[in-house]
């Protein structure tokens, strides 16, 4: 009989969990024919191994290991790719997302010609149960963001329990970012068509085993993604992320200037250099902690990557006062002469470092 629902499930350091979440799919699914496929991303607690125990002795069980690689994202739509059924149901390894309405949400979907079905946290019946505080605040706004930024109508646009149709996917694929953690929102900014949805309530369990992964970096990448949606993705994402870093670093070099200069009465040409190498600094560290996360320096490659970054804003700073000088010189008025070679020098830091910088270095797994 062929399959008729494909699981997918990005896991992350889940081994304990995945063993009950089996027999849990197992428990409900008796009268679908299923495939459950976990996308691990080389946990170190193993749990690509113990995924393909199981798989070895239960061939609708699969396990892809990516190597180099993290993000829920990106796994789902990889767990995607290599899933065959017409349905498919994203959810979590962790047992927070209850199963119990996998075959009604299936249903739903078999049944009315929709491209997805959602559980949603926010329509009556639905809650976010035990959710800390803080995290029901980050999910409300981030709810709220969505809906207004990117005009998404569902209640829920946050949830990562959802079952979609294979030919949905197959008409957003190439759109889907496959960055962050937001695969939901992700799929339905995706759609150039209004999606045709449906919404069941559920109350979200609480984690028993395990950590969860969603930490600050998560947020940033979310309101990158939603900047980087809302410019009508014409800025590259990691750009965003560079200029919102080089706009920090800005506000930091004038009140360093303005500390030593205006406050302290030292020479300005001290205090800019002071100013310029603080924020060269700052800009480097905030780089490699946000925009290359996924790609992160460390240990010795931490002090040459500030070298290089050093290196790569100096030959920026002349690309700037090139481009400004020439302008100003052609006539051009003096705020616009500064403003493109500021944006040049930005532009050169970008593109540079992305290459030199963070692009050779290979991306550690844990
Ligand atoms: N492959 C892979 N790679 N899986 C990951 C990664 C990763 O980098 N990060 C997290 N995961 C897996 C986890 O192992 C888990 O199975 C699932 O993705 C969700 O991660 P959690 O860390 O448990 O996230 P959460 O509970 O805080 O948030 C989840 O629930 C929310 C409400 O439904 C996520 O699904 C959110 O997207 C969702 O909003
Ligand atoms: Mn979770």
């Amino acid at each position: 009989m062929s399959t008729e629902l494909s699981i997918i499930v990005p896991t992350f350091n889940e081994r304990e969990n995945i063993q009950p979440f089996v027999n849990a799919i197992k428990n409900v699914l008796k009268n679908i024919n299923w495939e459950l496929i976990f996308v691990d991303d080389d946990s170190p607690d193993g749990t690509s191994s113990l995924v393909r125990e199981l798989a070895n002795n239960d061939n609708r069980i699969r396990c892809i290991q990516r190597i180099r690689r993290r993000g829920l994202s990106s796994a789902c739509v990889e767990g995607i790719l290599a899933s065959s059924s017409k349905y498919l149901c994203i959810m979590d390894a962790d047992m927070q997302h209850d199963e119990s309405l996998i075959p009604k949400i299936y249903l739903l979907l078999l049944n009315e010609n929709l491209d997805m079905v959602i559980a949603s946290r926010y329509i009556s019946h639905g809650s976010t149960g035990t959710l800390p505080g803080l995290r029901r605040i980050i999910s409300l706004v981030a709810t709220k963001i969505s809906q207004k930024v990117l005009k998404v109508n569902v209640t829920d646009p946050m949830s990562g329990f959802f079952m979609v149709n294979r030919e949905f996917f197959e008409k957003i694929k190439y759109r889907i970012s496959g960055r962050g953690f937001k695969i939901l929102l992700d799929f339905i900014v995706s759609s150039r068509e209004p999606v045709k949805f449906k919404e069941l309530p559920y109350t979200m369990r609480s984690r028993t085993r395990g950590d969860s992964k969603l930490n600050f970096l998560v947020v940033w990448d979310f309101f990158i993604l939603v900047l980087n949606r809302f410019l009508g993705e014409i800025l590259p994402y990691r750009f965003i992320s560079f200029m919102t870093v080089a706009f920090s670093g800005l506000i930091l070099h004038l009140l360093i200037l303005w500390i030593m200069y205006d406050i302290s009465n030292l020479n300005f040409t001290l205090s800019q250099s002071v100013a310029t190498f603080i924020a060269m600094t700052t800009n480097y560290i905030f780089n490699n902690i946000f925009t290359y996360h996924d790609n992160k320096k460390s240990g010795n490659y931490f002090w040459r990557g500030l070298l290089s970054f050093y290196l790569v804003c100096m030959l920026g700073a002349i690309v700037n006062v090139a481009l400004a000088t020439e302008l100003f010189q052609r006539s051009v008025p003096w705020i616009l002469s500064g403003i493109f070679g500021a944006l040049a020098g930005a532009i050169w830091n970008f593109t540079v470092s992305s290459i030199f910088v963070w692009g050779r270095a290979r991306p550690t797994a844990k």
